[in-house]
């Protein structure tokens, strides 16, 4: 069974890997307008691969329209056993709105109760301290369980921060891979030294990365050779979690082979040496 880690300082423990339920605007279009959900039953089917697996972290957002199949995935499953997040997008985040949201998203989540309600994007036009009021009011009716945060870069999270009253940000959701590496200049010491859950979204370069140019290929083919015959994918995974103990990436989950392997990604390091030579071959 994969190994559970603390979920930054909330008491709470998730596997190291998640799973995306993002998959992508036609699909999103699709389901929204035609009420058509392509390939339903495999996407299902990759969701309980791996919670079979052992992985309890889910990610979703009202935009995906997603959140349907993720209440169908988990059905079979013990409820506790699950750390459910999903996201509210900025469009919806004064204070009644936020509210109401949050109860659609249960309602297709089929939960009581969200484990991490993101806020989508940082928004424009909204006050930052009426969107956290309602995220406030939501932990104490017990709805959510954790607040986070998404694409918020280290100003706009230290306002998010400051706003709060009584309760604290859980995480932040960011765009990084060991291709895209810029948030480790401020966020990622940021949400090191006040214990913030990072999620890691495009961990695989939205696919990208499983299939590198002939710079990379050369490395990633060294340390498949040290460690068992890791695949890119793998690799690409395992160097969020043998650099960091506090970052989840959350590679998309649509298909139960791909799920499968990449779960793999856990429960081995690779060496100090091995990262740098990893990340230099994608600069
Ligand atoms: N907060 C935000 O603003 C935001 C933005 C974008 C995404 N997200 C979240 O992050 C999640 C991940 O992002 P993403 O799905 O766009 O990018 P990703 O996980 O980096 O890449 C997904 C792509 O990689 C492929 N893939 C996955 N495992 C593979 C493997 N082992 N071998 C070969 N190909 C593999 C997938 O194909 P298959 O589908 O066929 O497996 C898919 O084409 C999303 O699902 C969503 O939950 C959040």
């Amino acid at each position: 069974m994969t190994d559970r880690i603390p979920f930054g300082k909330t008491g709470f423990k998730v596997s190291q890997m998640g799973m995306g339920t993002y998959y992508d605007p036609g699909w999103i279009f699709s389901a929204k307008l035609l009420k058509r959900q392509t390939n339903l039953e495999n996407k299902v089917a990759a969701i309980r691969a791996g919670i079979e697996q052992g992985i309890n972290l889910i990610d979703t957002a009202e935009l995906y329209e997603s959140e349907n199949l993720v209440k169908k995935a988990i059905e079979p499953f013990e409820r506790e056993e699950l750390f459910i997040a999903t996201k509210v997008w900025p469009s919806h985040f004064s204070y009644d709105k936020i509210i109401r949201s949050c109860e659609r998203s249960l309602k297709k989540l089929g939960l009581n109760y969200i484990d991490l309600y993101q806020l989508h994007f940082p928004s424009r036009f909204r006050d930052i301290s009426e969107t956290m009021r309602a995220m406030e009011h939501l932990m104490d009716l017990g709805k959510i369980r954790n607040i986070g945060i998404s694409n918020f870069g280290l100003e706009k999270t230290k306002l998010a921060a400051e706003s709060l009253k009584k309760h604290e940000i859980s995480s932040t959701q960011m765009n990084f891979s060991v291709a895209h590496r810029d948030i480790e200049k401020d966020l990622i010491p940021y949400c090191k030294e006040n214990r913030i859950a990072v999620l890691a979204y495009y961990p695989l370069g939205h696919g990208r990365l499983v299939s590198p140019d002939s710079r990379s290929s050369v490395v990633l083919k060294e340390i498949s050779e040290k460690h068992g015959g890791k695949s890119p994918a793998q690799i690409a995974l395992n160097w969020f979690m043998s650099k960091y103990d506090f970052v989840f990436p959350i590679p998309r989950a649509s298909n139960e082979d791909h799920v499968r392997e990449n779960s793999g990604s856990m429960g081995w390091a690779m060496s100090e040496d091995e990262i740098k030579k990893l990340e230099q071959s994608f600069v």
